[in-house]
């Protein structure tokens, strides 16, 4: 299969301004994010200094080093000098982003209060905080406190009332059909994925695995949004963006990394153009809504239809203005497909959606003599023969004609551009 890679939409416009998208910035990020336009960005997730504050070298029980975040990016002389870093770089995040968008920010125990703290007073909104399990976290080498063997996200909105995107249904689905939970169990970057140099140390002390982003990604943006990481390090926001059909910006100020980084992201291979419907979440609520009627209006259904239950038991015909008619233990019933449903089955409650099928289609002369009757009582007869009638072909349940006229709808409508979306 041949496969055409997403065209970068380098400098894609958003009102007047050109967006540096599929780029590495390189600089310091507040002011490279100065550059940027208000409200340009969907999502931002940062990595930034966890102001780890290691004063002595620890070494292993064999009196190896410890390969700790020594950098001097990682140092700042108080608590007052990061708190202020911080404040700048999230008050230009949260500049930078859509009234919709979000910020995940990850950090340790050293750093990640004092974010979420700055986070509130700079009016983001907290949706979550994410644990982070390593599943092969570095061992306590002194054994003078616990294990420390998690890293805490942060996932805020922009604001209280930003309608951030969340795919609730691709998480699930990425979990076994189990609602995703706050605490992820992923192993720290190693193997083949973790970038060494050509005497086999580590290019980037902090660098994240690719499957934590992945998570970030699917959760929380959509193919074509744009995706900002202020502090890109080795390139692994871009690397996922890049794999899941997502623009991205990068921002890093120390050349090494850039290189890196960009030597990584020109290695991965981007999502084909015809595959980005693959990475399209497929979220329930999002779902065009298809009243039953619908079906009626668009000739999926016609008035009379007899619609069975999937035993073939229970019987109801379809009325010209969306409801149901069917003989109930006391009388007639008529109501919407879900209290026909509830009330000739007994049931409290019903799923006329998938309650109700379809049955193989019938001659056009009965369907005739269907739509020409009038008396409910008459009708109920008619629909009793007509459905006694045997065939080979599978009866279709409502929840399919449903889901082909939404298909057929969605085909119809003109796709949303970017540009528009930001209006
Ligand atoms: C914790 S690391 C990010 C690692 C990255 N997530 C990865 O997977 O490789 C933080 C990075 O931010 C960069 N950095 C620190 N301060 C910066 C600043 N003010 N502007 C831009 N980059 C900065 C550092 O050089 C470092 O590469």
């Amino acid at each position: 299969m041949t496969h055409t890679p997403v065209a970068h939409k380098p400098n894609l416009p958003v009102g007047k301004t050109l967006l540096p998208v599929g780029k590495i910035l390189k600089g310091d990020c507040i002011s490279e994010m100065q550059n940027l336009p208000d409200g340009a960005i969907d999502l931002v997730f940062a990595d930034p200094p966890y102001n780890l504050q290691l004063k002595n070298t620890l070494h292993r029980p064999d009196q190896s080093e410890v390969k700790g975040v020594a950098d001097d990016w990682d140092k700042f002389s108080s608590f007052a000098a990061y708190d202020s870093f911080s404040r700048a770089w999230l008050s230009e995040v949260r500049r930078v982003l859509a009234p919709d968008g979000a910020l995940w920010v990850i950090g340790s125990y050293h750093n990640i209060f004092r974010l979420g703290a700055i986070l509130q007073d700079l009016g983001f909104w907290i949706l979550n905080d994410v644990i982070w399990r390593k599943a092969n976290p570095m061992p306590n080498f002194r054994g003078r406190r616990l294990t420390n063997a998690h890293e805490t996200l942060i996932w805020a909105a922009r604001s209280q009332k930003s309608r951030y995107v969340f795919n609730y249904g691709s998480l699930k689905a990425l979990n076994d059909d189990l609602q995703m939970r706050s605490d992820w169990h992923l192993p720290i970057c190693g193997g083949k994925e973790r970038l060494r140099d050509a005497t086999g140390e580590k290019v980037h002390p902090t660098q994240k695995p690719e499957a934590l982003l992945y998570r970030v990604l699917l959760a929380s943006s959509r193919p074509e949004q744009i995706v900002l990481d202020p502090f890109l390090g080795s390139g692994t926001t871009a690397v996922v963006a890049k794999r899941l059909g997502r623009h991205w910006i990068g921002i890093e100020r120390d050349a090494t990394y850039r290189a890196a980084a960009a030597k990584r992201i020109a290695a991965t291979r981007a999502i084909g153009a015809d595959e980005i419907a693959l990475a399209t979440p497929q979220e329930k609520r999002e779902e065009k809504r298809i009243p039953f009627g619908l079906l009626l209006e668009h000739g999926l259904l016609r008035v009379g239809d007899v619609l069975t239950d999937p035993t073939g038991r229970y019987q109801a015909r379809v009325r010209a203005d969306g409801t149901l008619i069917a003989r109930g233990q006391s009388g007639d019933v008529k109501g919407s497909i879900h209290q026909v449903g509830a009330a000739v089955s007994g049931a409290t409650a019903c799923n006329g959606w998938s309650f109700w099928c379809l049955p193989p289609k019938t001659t056009t002369s009965e369907a005739q003599t269907r739509t020409k009757a009038t008396h409910a009582k008459a009708t109920h007869a008619k629909a009793k023969s007509a459905s006694v009638k045997k065939s080979t072909r599978q009866p279709v349940v409502l929840d399919n004609l449903r889901r082909q006229l939404r298909a057929r709808l969605e085909s119809q409508e003109p796709p949303a551009t970017r540009v528009q979306a930001k209006q």
